[in-house]
């Protein structure tokens, strides 16, 4: 065996070129979904502390659709490299839907366990993307038509703010989902380089 090569946690085939890109674009879409929505919720939220409501509304609604699009491309890219990488490792087993088609003996593993909450971690955070996306925001940009009355003004406000409360706290949800999902994968990168071939 070559040098310093890495070997594959799972099986100890080694990763070919191909792997170590697909693995390159799985961990940089999700570092850049992590680094953008850290930013979003520590500098930009002060800035928008500093500037009148109405911009700061603007400025909000205007990032929050940027970032729900940088999203929803990690999510989908980090989701078909997951599933490409897993392919590629073998442990598809096709004849078992019970196990969403992966093989189950990877279950005997610590490198299955770190997949398995990799994937759970995913999982939960497609589902709180998808109740953002689809339920709060439409609340967001929602707004008063002249035939409303004074009386709509009272639920509308409380709607707004409701969404504006749920859509932080999900957010940061996922934000420590997705950290959870990078230590599975350090876990997974450590069993790497603990299985480095040494000659
Ligand atoms: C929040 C989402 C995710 C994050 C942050 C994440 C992160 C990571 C990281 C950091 C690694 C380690 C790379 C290395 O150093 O070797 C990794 C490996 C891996 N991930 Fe993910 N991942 C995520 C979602 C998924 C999903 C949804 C799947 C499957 C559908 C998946 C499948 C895999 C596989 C198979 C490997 C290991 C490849 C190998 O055997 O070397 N990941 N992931």
């Amino acid at each position: 065996m070559i040098a310093g090569m890495l070997t594959a946690a799972a099986g100890g085939e080694a990763l070919d070129d191909l792997d170590k890109i697909l693995i390159g674009i799985h961990v940089a879409v999700m570092g850049l979904y992590t680094v953008g929505g850290l930013w979003i919720k520590i500098p930009v939220h002060r800035a928008q502390k500093g500037i009148p409501p109405a911009q700061a509304a603007l400025v909000g609604q205007r990032v929050g659709l940027d970032f729900t699009i940088v999203s929803w491309f990690a999510f989908i890219v980090v989701g078909a490299t997951g599933y490409a990488l897993l392919g590629r490792a073998g442990d598809f087993d096709l004849a078992s839907p019970y196990t969403f088609f992966i093989d189950h003996s990877i279950m005997d593993s610590r490198y299955g366990w770190a997949l398995f909450f990799m994937i759970l971690f995913w999982a939960v955070l497609l589902i709180n993307g998808l109740i953002m996306t689809l339920y709060f925001r439409p609340h967001l940009s929602g707004k008063l038509e002249p035939a409303n009355t004074t009386a709509d003004l009272e639920p509308f406000q409380a709607r707004l703010a409701s969404a504006v409360f749920w859509i932080d706290f999900l957010a940061w949800a996922n934000l420590v989902l997705a950290g959870g999902s990078f230590a599975a994968g350090m876990i997974i990168g450590l069993d790497h380089t603990v299985m480095r071939v040494a000659s």
